[in-house]
């Protein structure tokens, strides 16, 4: 398991920490109003799920959501969440190896991922979404 990897399956159960914070509670409002407002109805790849906060509130307006990240530890505590009226699905997989989906989604998602990405790697990881809707 690499270095990265490695943290997040640590920090899986206190993940959800960050969203606690009473300083942050509005602009997590203002960004729950503005994902719905965008994918409402849609049929949305959300990668980097991590413990599902994001799918949850994606899974109240879209038609379908399939959630993926690399990490084992985090999809076992998003997979016990209750979601709907979506359909959710979860597939654990590397975002680097995603592949072309039969069906284009609408919507990809990615919360708080954007800053993992090597800036020399951000045109691959573009071209990669692009692939997807
Ligand atoms: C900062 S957390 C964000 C989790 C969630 N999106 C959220 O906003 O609460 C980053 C997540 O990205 C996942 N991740 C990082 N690199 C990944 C990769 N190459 N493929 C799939 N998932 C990855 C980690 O396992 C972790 O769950």
């Amino acid at each position: 398991m690499n270095q990265h990897k490695q943290y997040y399956h640590q920090r899986a159960k206190e993940y959800e920490k960050v969203y606690q914070k009473p300083e942050r509670q509005f602009d997590l409002q203002g960004m729950q109003i503005f994902l719905q407002e965008e994918a409402k109805g849609a049929n949305v790849l959300e990668i980097a799920c991590g413990t599902g906060y994001w799918t949850e509130t994606l899974s109240k307006v879209c038609k379908s959501v399939h959630a993926c990240d690399y990490n084992e530890s985090v999809l076992a505590i998003a997979k016990e969440k209750k979601y709907g009226p979506a359909s959710v699905t979860f597939e654990q997989v590397d975002l680097w190896k995603l592949q072309k989906p039969v069906k284009p989604y609408d919507i990809v998602i990615g919360g708080f991922i954007w800053s993992h990405i090597l800036v020399e790697k951000l045109p691959v990881f573009i071209n990669l979404l692009r692939q997807q809707i």
